[in-house]
């Protein structure tokens, strides 16, 4: 189960990938167009989710979600997740780095991306101490783009910490990242996970 799973991309691929016998669940309330077709999407809140379902998983992933959600709620969900886990079954949790982060921005942008990730590193400490014997590795991603892709993403808001600027800080913010980056883009883009194992 892929929770806050956007598209689907990661686990429709891994399903191909592996062949599995029975789609991933992808829940996210949002619905994308393109959602992947070797998963099994559901629109629905996560809380909303688990008040009617009562099966357990082998793997449940959330992946760069967890940050949306207040203290309490984060809590809640670590321990529906817990109660969701067969035996042996595995928690996942990915979250960008804190520190050191390359993601290209503009000024008003890695001032906000700062301060996010402040926050989570806050919430990587509180989660940590919720999963006890958890393992926590660094995942490395070498990026290539071209600029024209980065500035499309950037108007997509792509990332958290854009949602909340203006259109004319974001125009702005491209007319910075065109000034300072070159036509092809090249960084480190460093995922931290925790892994829990029930
Ligand atoms: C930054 S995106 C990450 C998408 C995907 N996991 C990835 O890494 O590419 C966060 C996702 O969490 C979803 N989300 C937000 N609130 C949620 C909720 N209450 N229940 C489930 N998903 C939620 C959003 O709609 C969004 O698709």
């Amino acid at each position: 189960m892929d929770i806050g799973c956007g598209r689907g991309k990661i686990f429709g691929s891994l399903s191909r990938k592996l062949k599995l016998s029975n789609k991933p669940i992808g829940i996210d309330p949002v619905t994308h167009k393109d959602v992947d077709k070797s998963i099994e999407f559901i629109n629905e809140d996560i809380f909303e989710f688990f008040k009617s379902n009562h099966n357990k998983y082998d793997l449940i992933m959330i992946k760069q979600t967890l940050h949306f959600f207040n203290k309490i709620k984060r809590k809640k969900l670590i321990n529906i997740c817990k109660e969701h886990l067969k035996k042996n079954g595995v928690l996942l949790i990915f979250s960008l780095i804190t520190s050191n982060n390359e993601i290209p921005c503009f000024r008003i942008m890695k001032k906000k991306l700062k301060r996010g990730l402040k926050r989570d590193s806050i919430m990587i400490k509180d989660v940590s101490k919720m999963l006890k014997n958890n393992q926590i590795d660094e995942f490395k991603f070498k990026v290539s783009i071209t600029k024209k892709r980065y500035i499309q993403m950037l108007k997509g808001r792509y990332i958290s910490c854009l949602l909340n600027l203006s259109k004319i800080e974001i125009i702005k913010g491209i007319k910075e990242i065109n000034e300072t980056y070159p036509n092809n883009i090249l960084f480190d883009d460093v995922l931290i996970c925790i892994k829990f194992k029930n």
